[in-house]
């Protein structure tokens, strides 16, 4: 039996998002951010209401998907930005692909109309996991940010959900 599940985050759920998180830092690979998060930010999403879902196996979580506002001008009330990171030992195994969706699909019953996010052009499994779930290439920053001194480009992405 495979034991797997994805489902909703709890609060209960903060310490193992903030250790995938901070791999995908360390990684270097998929975020400008260089400080590690603590679980008592994470917290502040359930406090915020943010949608937080996770996906695993035998009760272990190894990946995580969540949407934040875009901006915060009322015309843009649908329109969130999604992060999901997997822990290094569950990368390739279908979580990411797994928690992502279901983020999609609450999303679309919330009535959101559009999710979308920036991936640094190298990270090619995060390119794929989005494109396998109908995002759309909008088009490329260039030199969105720079990352321990060096300029980095960005991905946009975007899907549509109406
Ligand atoms: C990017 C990431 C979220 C992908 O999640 P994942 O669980 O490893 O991916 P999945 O196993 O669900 O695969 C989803 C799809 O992407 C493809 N894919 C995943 N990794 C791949 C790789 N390294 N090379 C090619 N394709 C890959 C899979 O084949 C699958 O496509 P399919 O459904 O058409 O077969 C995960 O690798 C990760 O957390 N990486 C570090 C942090 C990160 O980059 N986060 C994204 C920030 S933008």
């Amino acid at each position: 039996m495979s034991g797997r599940f994805t489902r909703a985050a709890t609060r209960a759920d903060a310490a193992s998002i903030a250790a995938i998180y901070n791999q995908g830092m360390e990684d270097r690979v998929a975020t400008f951010e260089t400080e590690p998060r603590t679980p008592e930010q994470i917290l502040k999403w359930f406090d915020d209401g943010y949608p937080v879902f996770v996906s695993g196996e035998n009760q272990t979580v190894h990946a995580y998907a969540a949407a934040f506002p875009y901006r915060s001008r009322p015309c843009y009330d649908g329109v969130r930005e999604f992060s999901v990171y997997v822990a290094r030992e569950g990368r390739g195994k279908g979580f990411g692909k797994a928690a992502l969706g279901a983020l999609i699909g609450d999303a679309k019953a919330r009535g959101w109309w559009k999710l979308l996010s920036r991936i640094f052009p190298d990270n090619t499994s995060s390119r794929r996991l989005c494109a396998a779930l109908g995002f759309r290439e909008v088009g490329i920053y260039e030199k969105h940010g720079r990352l321990d001194g060096k300029w980095m480009d960005t991905v946009i992405v975007e899907k549509l959900l109406t």
